[in-house]
């Protein structure tokens, strides 16, 4: 799926409006959403371990209309990225810890991923919980809320979910080691990344296996070998107009959406990940005279893909930063670069 392709639903960008106007009305226009935005990413900003402010109305309105939406397509491709062994096939339930709007299970519906057992949202916001009620309607049926996760009881294969909720935590709750699988998303920040990178560092050896970004259970190469770099993401989007048109009205733009995720598993499932030939493109495009380098994971050293402008020409056909590839085995490599010569060498997989 070519991310351009991805389009937020139209009867759901619909619900939003509506809900806003039932908010606060008149309040559905580009200016006075864009004022809320810019309200909710200031006390983000003031706060960045603080809890959504629920209790506003701007903080409703600019989740509902900008940041649940944004979610979605960042979870879209998350979960895109880890599909490809077919682990979300084991899980017959979802626990998304801090829900807000139900932006991921809304990505998976959105990707025709099923939980045969429902969804259960842990959210301690009555306001989000009613909102997201609201959002889903009728198609609520196989769902439960609850405020609080200490109450949780897992007894069946289920995959656990934080999109943007860890941040707003001290640490990972007790519960999750019960689960089968653990897919995290959160902001594109170095902070919030190397923490990512920590946390899987400190998972792996009890009895988790990664699977996505990672193609590889070896210590991270940017968390052990730099100070400053941390694995991320990026969207490259068509955003649609009517949020193009709020963000016309502030500062803010969003060219791309960048985020980080992980995806692990138990490892009794882990034998479905990927071969020894594959990796990650991790980093953006970097444009020399004559060849061009990308950051390249496949294991605990810091590489690069570095590519001859006259074989495969600017950009390696296909392949772009988070892309899934498989390379030859006996592929040249040279210092920290691994060099394709042909395009038998390298391959997106998605
Ligand atoms: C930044 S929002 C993310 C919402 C949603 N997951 C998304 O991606 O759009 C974080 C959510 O976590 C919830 N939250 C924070 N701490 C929580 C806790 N201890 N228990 C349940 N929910 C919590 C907040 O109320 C808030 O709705």
């Amino acid at each position: 799926m070519n991310h351009q392709d991805i389009e937020f639903p139209r009867t759901q960008q619909q619900r939003i409006f509506e809900l806003i106007e039932t908010i606060d009305q008149g309040a559905s226009n580009p200016k006075r959403i864009a004022d809320c935005v810019m309200r909710l990413s200031s006390y983000y900003a003031e706060n960045p371990l603080g809890k959504t402010p629920w209790n506003e109305s701007w903080c409703q309105i600019a989740y509902l209309a900008y940041y649940y939406p944004m979610n979605w397509w960042r979870m879209v491709v998350a979960i895109q990225r880890s599909k490809n062994n077919g682990h979300f096939s084991n899980f017959e339930q979802l626990v998304d810890f801090g829900s807000g709007l139900g932006s991921t299970s809304f990505a998976f519906d959105f990707m025709g991923i099923d939980f045969p057992q429902g969804d259960i949202f842990i959210e301690s916001s009555k306001i989000a919980i009613e909102l997201h009620q609201k959002l889903v309607g009728s198609n609520a049926r196989h769902s439960i809320w609850s405020q609080d996760s200490r109450k949780l009881n897992i007894d069946r294969p289920t995959l656990a979910t934080f999109s943007y909720s860890l941040t707003e935590l001290s640490q990972i709750p007790d519960w999750v080691q019960q689960c089968q699988g653990l897919l995290i998303l959160e902001p594109a920040t170095r902070d919030d990344g190397r923490k990512l990178m920590q946390l899987r560092r400190d998972l792996l050896p009890h009895g988790w296996s990664a699977v996505a970004p990672c193609t590889h259970q070896e210590p991270c190469p940017l968390l052990e070998l730099t100070e400053r770099d941390w694995c991320h993401d990026r969207v490259f989007w068509k955003q649609p107009d009517w949020l193009a048109k709020i963000e016309d009205n502030m500062p803010i733009k969003n060219g791309t959406l960048p985020f980080s995720y992980l995806f692990l598993v138990r490892n009794e499932l882990a034998f479905q990940g990927p071969g020894t030939n594959h990796g990650r493109m991790t980093g953006d495009l970097q444009d020399f005279k004559g060849y061009s380098k990308q950051l390249f994971c496949r294991g605990k050293d810091r590489e690069f893909v570095s590519w001859q402008h006259k074989i495969f020409g600017k950009k390696m056909q296909g392949i772009t930063r988070g892309s899934l590839v498989k390379y030859r085995i006996g592929i040249e490599s040279k210092g920290n670069e691994i060099r394709p010569e042909s395009n038998d060498d390298i391959k997106a997989i998605e």
